[in-house]
């Protein structure tokens, strides 16, 4: 919200009379606080995308935060942390244009919908959460139809996409418009598999040139990037529009941004609000994950190269096998044989701070920031531990 609208806000609302009815020794025990002790966490948690705070925890980071550089609040996603969020977010993406969405899902949602205009169709993997997790909002609410492409599949490929919109551009008599292509990337029900560049360059490229505009589900891309390279700069090149999450792996409690052109960023503000979705306050979210992305690459590719080191470790102990997804980002297969798993994450947990959920059969393990902070060689010796103890 602009400066200008803010002074308004405040004078139609009468908000600007606060500050003065605040009983002064509230706002005493405001400034004397006595920050929380910092709470160090050494937990290594192999069931996350990303660090996860408790609530005592999350506080205590955000006082940290602040400590170092004061928050500033933002004003229904206006100015304050969240302006500086979103001009991250605009910078990374080198898009002029980004918001604050309260959640992922309504950045999908109007993204889609904004982009398609008039156009009823709306092209997705069939395995996307805009398709399958997000309660058929497109249909119920935006008006529009999402077509689903390559069952089953991590990604569809250009000649997959043609064949859909050739089999509904030529086999309906009564047309309506194809108006988004969305991709989700990567894909958190294909195992976090990331759709190939090569193939997002051909569907870009043929998505222009027939005036289809492309929206990217980007909620975890940052795991993808930190496998392949590619920067999100050189992804939302590619795309119209590009949204990412700020809790999977950014420490925010919830929260979403979502970048794009001017125009189509310009619609957003008023369909948030009239869909509910203006929240008062969302600095906090905003600091969190301002901060976590500071340097966030960097850790997340120095993860990857321990996890390789350590699954490499790990394979040798008998009883574990640890396998790479094809084409995954962060996600790893892992097998734990003649051991009882109950005892075997007990041990991890509490013994170690390692928090695995190992259970009979192939399970999945995911790499993320908190591995960095013990060393390999303490959580291989904590793994040799629990299949001894654990041993059926
Ligand atoms: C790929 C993907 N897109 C979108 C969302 C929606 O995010 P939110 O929970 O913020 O609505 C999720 C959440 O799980 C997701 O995994």
């Amino acid at each position: 919200m602009s400066f200008l609208k803010r002074r308004n806000f405040l004078k139609l609302s009468g908000l600007s009379m606060l500050p003065a009815v605040l009983p002064l020794s509230a706002a005493k025990a405001a400034t004397s606080l006595k920050p929380l002790a910092n709470i160090k966490n050494q937990t290594v948690s192999f069931t996350d995308d990303g660090v996860f705070y408790e609530p005592a925890e999350y506080l205590s980071k955000l006082q940290e935060i602040n400590a170092s550089s004061p928050i500033e609040m933002d004003f229904y996603g206006g100015g304050g942390a969240v302006a500086k969020l979103c001009e991250k977010f605009a910078d990374l993406t080198g898009k002029p244009a980004s918001i604050y969405m309260p959640t992922g899902t309504m950045a999908n949602q109007l993204a889609i919908s904004v982009l398609a205009g008039e156009n009823t169709k709306i092209f997705v993997q069939e395995t996307s959460h805009i398709y399958r997790d997000e309660g058929d909002a497109a249909q119920s609410v935006f008006n529009k139809r999402l077509i689903p492409v390559a069952t089953g599949e991590a990604y569809f490929t250009l000649d997959q996409l043609k064949e859909a919109i050739d089999y509904h551009n030529k086999g309906e008599v009564f047309k309506s418009g194809i108006g988004t292509v969305a991709i989700e990337n990567p894909v958190r029900r294909c195992d976090g598999k990331y759709v190939p560049l090569e193939e997002i360059k051909k569907i870009s490229a043929w998505c222009r040139e027939n005036g289809y505009k492309l929206h990217m589900d980007g909620a975890r891309v940052f795991l993808a990037m930190a496998v392949n390279g590619v920067s999100l700069k050189e992804y939302a090149s590619y795309f119209d529009t590009v949204y990412i999450s700020l809790y999977k792996y950014l420490g925010a409690a919830g929260g979403a941004v979502l970048c794009g052109d001017k125009e189509t960023i310009g619609h957003m503000e008023h369909l948030i609000k009239i869909h509910g979705g203006t929240t008062f306050s969302n600095w906090s979210n905003a600091a969190m994950a301002l901060h976590t992305l500071d340097g966030l690459e960097e850790r997340l590719k120095q993860a990857n190269t321990k996890a390789d080191e350590l699954f490499k470790n790990l394979n040798k102990m008998p009883g574990i096998k640890i396998s790479a997804i094809p084409g995954g980002s962060n996600i790893f297969n892992i097998e734990i044989t003649g051991t009882h798993t109950k005892i075997f994450n007990k041990v991890l947990q509490d013994k170690y701070q390692i928090v695995t959920h190992a259970r009979n059969g192939v399970f999945q393990i995911r790499v993320n920031e908190t591995l960095l902070r013990q060393s390999n060689s303490v959580i291989e010796k904590a793994f040799a531990d629990a299949l001894k103890t654990a041993k059926a």
